[in-house]
């Protein structure tokens, strides 16, 4: 009997908007660090589109499971055996590369898990790396439509400290970590993919 693989249908659907913005932003990069990296369905997709890149995949231990069985299917070789990665863990198990990729991760951790995510980068990342991170954000304190709105409500009932995080307030995490806002992007669905470039 085939598989059934692990499956996010939100992954389908902004998988091909997410990939046209990074054939941009990672045009002249070499490798990408990907952090929370769900079912791999992005993992997959990316590197299988994007042959010149190596594509490191990480996600909590407890959710490798999810994660692994996708990966292994992966026919080329530009994509990296899944690495268990908390980002409140120090260090790292990996290296920083010169760029990285998270999507719809930063509303799910607790903030303070945002706050040891930027921190690890301010030491880790070396010049010139690439940060994208792709998912619902707030801007000056108000929801971007209703159905953001309706999804922070859903949110806090799945766990008190997920929420859509303020745009600011993770700008700001980021400029202390080095990295200048290169491009914020408007994504179908009320997404953003915000791009960082550590100066
Ligand atoms: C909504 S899922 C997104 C998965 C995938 N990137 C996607 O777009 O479908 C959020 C992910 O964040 C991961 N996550 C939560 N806390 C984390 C942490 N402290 N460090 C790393 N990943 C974390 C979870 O394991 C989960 O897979």
């Amino acid at each position: 009997m085939p598989e059934t693989l692990p499956f996010s249908q939100a992954c389908e659907n902004n998988k091909p908007f997410i990939l046209e913005v990074l054939r941009e932003l990672f045009v002249d990069r070499r490798s990408v660090l990907e952090i929370a990296s769900g079912t791999g369905q992005h993992a997959c997709h990316f590197a299988a589109n994007m042959p010149w890149l190596q594509w490191q995949p990480t996600e909590l231990a407890a959710n490798l499971p999810l994660l692994q069985p996708r990966c292994a299917r992966y026919e080329g070789d530009n994509l990296a055996a899944p690495v268990a990665l908390d980002v409140r863990d120090r260090p790292w198990p990996v290296p920083v590369p010169d760029a990285l990729f998270s999507a719809n991760s930063l509303h799910i951790m607790p903030f303070s898990a945002v706050r040891s995510l930027f921190a690890a980068l301010g030491e880790d990342a070396g010049h010139d790396v690439v940060l994208a991170v792709y998912g619902p954000f707030n801007y000056g304190g108000r929801y971007t439509s209703e159905s953001n709105a309706r999804f922070d409500q859903w949110l806090a009932q799945q766990h008190p400290d997920s929420a859509i995080r303020d745009f600011e307030a993770v700008d700001g995490l980021a400029a202390a970590a080095g990295f200048a806002l290169q491009r914020d992007y408007p994504m179908p669905a009320n997404n953003r993919l915000l791009a960082w470039r550590k100066n």
